[in-house]
């Protein structure tokens, strides 16, 4: 007993000299880091060691977060060198150089620089709970020196909070990050993301040598392709531009988060933040979101607008470079100067706002000057093409001059950057003219929305902020079962979706209180509710017992909150506390596109010039859904009460309960679940299933049959013939009698060719055949010019035997005929 007792006690000193060794945060001369041993910094928030990343066989020395379950490496010393086996060790010189040694041989592998001429007393290397290991001469004080060596400067693909992206002129040195060429290979990859100083100095991330995306120069406030970098409470940032040195930097305001930026491996430069209750990395902000994001994607002197349709156009006072090329929506040749430039002294400036700043690889740069002198010094030389503040912050300051072509501009929906352009004397005078003719009715209309738009953004901001603030303060303590699924189904999908919280909700809407219920959705009843700020939202509350609805829910929050498009319902938020699940969004004032057309009572509210904006705006939203979002999205149930208006009637497409996602080359698929509404559900959807974006487009041509006719397709009843209303289309279509389907109340206000237009486009896209059917970019094209077109076939509407299923299905749920209501069908086959 004594003996086993005493062997025990043994096991114990032993094991805890083991422990005290690993723990150290220090290594001094001639110490060794052998291949199962590690340093870790006092607060043991990060670890230095070796380790071998996914499924690699390989060794690396490197640094990772030891308090978090995923190994998660934020430096790499050896990453171009791999270790293919263990008898290997790491020493500080008594140079103090780090090197990787090979302790058969003795031969020096990898070593952290190259120069080590200095003599120096007694080395130290020590980890920080920052993550940065340095090496300083012992007895120097740390916190006010320069340390001999750290490993922030010698950045891997991580920039962490207090890292310096940028150049140090002094120094000589460079510190960007660059991708790991695979999750298993730490090794050099294709993309970086640094800071490009040959001009005014901007943040690029590169593919070798190509740009592939331009955050832009800094503004005194952000990056100027980066309107979401804001203030917050997570962390500061800065941008120093002087002569010693250039460099972005972040800092955590709240030491126990952990945060780090990244560029993956497929290039994408990534904000992430470690969720505890997740155990996840989950994406904060990603500064690249859509098309307009790539670089250079309207060529010279285009800017590129995601709201628009197509996305290219150029700038004010200038044409494509080659118009056809332009029409066919290749914009690589982008635009060049309507009027040429001759280097008269008439030339002059022309303001246009709201930009996203152009390539700053050509420019030129003084911080102290004034946008007075800027024009004047722009002036002066006939090779300058455009001038602003290099600085906006204030009341704006130095000057940043352009040389050449102007390159990557695209309008922003906020936070935008103003830019001078030269433009010929003509051209100017032009440009006056009609902005001074057009100012005066104008100013009263403007002023109301853009006081909106801007209350609008601060207070999503706001509340964003600060629930996401709240969640993450409580991300431990509120762990309640049952919603974790959901939660972390939220979190897989890099979602930056704000969480309001209950208490909010209750008080918007008055505890749901009848006076506030707008109607009842499919999944559960919809209240209109007020912010404590003011704003007006829209509450989906998911009834308890819908199984089927918390598909759907999750389904809606995924796709909605990553796209943003003016023709697309903005989703605020979600709510899931206390066994409650609800979809926050902008509240639409005029409600849906079906309580105009089908109300015999409103429909007059809809002039023929409001249903062809609302057509058109229908279509430019379908259209990002399925072509200019990252994701390939089929709605699957488009239909008029999926139409929401808002005050000035522009159409918002809502409900994306049923969508799904295609990949990039995906052109359908297959399903056995047919959701959707009778209708309005394509022949080859309804019948066998297959959907595709032809199937949206089906949905998208009987909606404008019905704006056109303020008749529903389903129900509709001819008494001469028994077609429903595509039928009846395609009959008067065939007899040239097409204006006799428009509604009655149009007969004002119609414009004869856009209306015949509406009906032809309408009717190409019901055609039997889905490979007949244009896809959503023909259809704005034909939307905005008379033909020739092609002329439609034969339309095709479901008549097989599924209408009994479908009767079946819908009386066995026991519902109301209600023939507008979304219905889901098993198939069987
Ligand atoms: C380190 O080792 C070298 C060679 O073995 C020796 O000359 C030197 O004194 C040692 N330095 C320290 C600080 O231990
Ligand atoms: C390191 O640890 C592994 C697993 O614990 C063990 O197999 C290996 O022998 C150890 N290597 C050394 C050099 O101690
Ligand atoms: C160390 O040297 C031995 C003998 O040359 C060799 O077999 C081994 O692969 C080397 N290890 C490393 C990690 O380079
Ligand atoms: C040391 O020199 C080698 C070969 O020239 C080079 O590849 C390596 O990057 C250098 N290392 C440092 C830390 O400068
Ligand atoms: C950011 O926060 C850090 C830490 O709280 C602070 O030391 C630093 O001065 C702040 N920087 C800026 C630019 O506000
Ligand atoms: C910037 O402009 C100011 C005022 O014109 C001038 O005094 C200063 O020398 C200029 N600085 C540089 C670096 O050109
Ligand atoms: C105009 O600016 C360009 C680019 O900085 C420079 O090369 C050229 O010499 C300047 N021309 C004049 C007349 O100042
Ligand atoms: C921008 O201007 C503000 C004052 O308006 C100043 O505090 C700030 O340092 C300037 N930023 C840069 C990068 O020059």
């Amino acid at each position: 007993m004594t003996k086993t007792k005493i062997i025990l006690a043994y096991v114990v000193l032993f094991y805890e000299s083991i422990a005290c060794a690993n723990a150290a945060n220090t290594i001094s001369a001639n110490q060794t880091v052998g291949i199962n041993e590690t340093i870790v910094s006092p607060q043991e928030t990060f670890e230095l060691g070796f380790f071998s990343p996914g499924n690699s066989m390989n060794h690396y020395v490197g640094i990772w977060y030891k308090k978090i379950s995923k190994p998660t490496y934020v430096w790499v010393a050896n990453r171009n060198t791999p270790l293919a086996d263990t008898s290997i060790e790491l020493t500080l010189t008594v140079q103090g150089v780090l090197i990787i040694r090979n302790t058969t041989t003795g031969f020096i592998i990898w070593s952290s620089t190259n120069s080590s001429t200095t003599s120096l007393k007694n080395p130290i290397g020590q980890l920080l709970d920052s993550g940065n290991f340095i090496i300083y001469q012992d007895g120097v004080d740390i916190n006010q020196d320069e340390p001999i060596w750290q490993s922030f400067d010698f950045m891997t693909d991580n920039i962490l909070p207090g890292m310096k992206l940028g150049r140090n002129f002094v120094r000589g040195i460079e510190r960007h990050i660059s991708s790991w060429k695979s999750d298993d290979d730490p090794a050099v990859g294709e993309y970086s993301d640094w800071i490009d100083t040959r001009g005014y100095p901007q943040l690029l991330v590169t593919k070798g040598q190509e740009i592939i995306y331009r955050a832009g120069p800094w503004n005194g406030l952000r990056f100027t392709g980066t309107p979401n970098l804001r203030p917050n409470q997570l962390f500061n940032f800065t941008f120093v531009i002087n002569q010693r040195e250039i460099y972005y930097q972040y800092n955590l305001l709240d030491p126990s988060v952990l945060m780090r930026l990244i560029i993956t491996p497929n290039g994408r430069p990534q904000r992430l933040l470690w969720v505890d209750s997740t155990q996840e990395w989950s994406l904060y902000i990603t500064p690249q979101k859509d098309r307009c994001d790539d670089y250079k994607v309207c060529g010279s002197f285009g800017s590129c607008n995601i709201d628009n349709s197509p996305v290219c156009s150029c700038l004010k006072g200038f044409e494509p470079v080659s118009p056809d090329q332009w029409r066919v929506a290749d914009w690589s040749q982008g635009c060049q100067h309507a009027i040429p430039l001759d280097c008269n002294p008439g030339e002059g400036f022309s303001r246009y706002s709201n930009l996203k700043l152009p390539d700053t690889q050509w420019s030129w740069y003084n911080q102290t000057m004034t946008l007075v002198q800027c024009e004047k010094m722009c002036k002066r030389n006939c090779s300058c093409t455009a001038y602003t503040n290099s600085n906006v912050s204030g009341a704006g300051s130095g000057c940043l001059l352009w040389f050449g072509e102007l390159i990557d501009i695209r309008a922003m929906a906020e936070n935008g950057d103003t830019l001078y352009i030269r433009l010929a004397a003509s051209e100017l005078e032009t440009m006056e003219h009609s902005r001074s003719s057009r100012s005066e009715g104008r100013r009263v209309r403007i002023i109301v929305p853009v006081t909106l738009v801007v209350l609008g953004i601060l207070s999503t901001f706001l509340l964003y902020r600060i629930f996401r603030w709240k969640q993450q303060q409580q991300g431990t303590a509120r762990n309640e079962s049952g919603h974790d699924h959901l939660e972390n189904r939220i979190a897989d999908e890099d979602l930056e979706l704000p969480l309001f919280g209950l208490s909010t909700i209750l008080k918007a809407t008055n505890n749901f209180s009848m006076s506030a219920k707008l109607g009842e959705g499919g999944f559960g009843p919809v209240y209109k509710g007020v912010l404590e700020d003011g704003q007006e939202i829209a509450v989906k509350r998911l009834a308890e017992t819908s199984t089927q609805g918390l598909h759907e829910f999750k389904n809606e929050v995924i796709f909605i909150s990553k796209l943003q498009h003016r023709n697309l319902v903005k989703l605020l938020g979600c709510c899931v506390e206390g066994g409650e699940k609800m979809l926050i969004y902008e509240y639409m004032p005029n409600k849906g596109l079906d309580s105009f057309i089908f109300d015999k009572t409103h429909e007059e509210l809809l002039d023929w010039p409001t249903r062809y904006h609302i057509i058109n705006g229908i279509a430019r939203g379908l259209l990002y859904l399925h072509q200019d979002s990252r994701l390939r999205i089929i709605h699957r149930d488009l239909k008029a009460s999926n139409i929401l208006l808002d005050t000035n009637m522009n159409p918002k497409i809502s409900d994306f309960g049923m969508a799904r996602t295609f990949g990039g080359n995906q052109i359908e698929a297959n399903t056995n679940r047919v959701v959707g509404t009778y209708g309005y559900m394509a022949p080859e959807y309804a019948g066998d299933g297959i959907f595709s974006i032809r199937s949206d487009v089906y949905s998208f041509g009987v909606l404008v049959l019905e704006i056109v006719s303020g008749e529903k397709n389903r129900g509709f009843f001819h008494k001469e013939h028994s077609n429903n209303l595509i039928g009846h289309a395609w009959v008067l279509h065939n007899e040239k009698k097409s204006l006799q389907l428009v509604a009655k109340c149009l007969a004002e206000t119609l414009n004869v060719s856009q209306v015949l237009r509406a009906i032809h486009v309408g009717l190409l896209c019901v055609q039997r055949h889905p490979e007949d059917r244009p896809n959503m970019t023909s259809v704005i094209m034909m939307l905005g010019s008379d033909g020739p077109w092609p002329s439609p076939k034969e339309p095709g509407f479901y008549v097989g035997s599924m209408k009994q299923d479908i009767t079946h299905s819908l009386s066995s749920y026991g519902l109301i005929s209600n023939n507008e209501l979304s219905i889901s069908i098993l198939k069987g086959r």
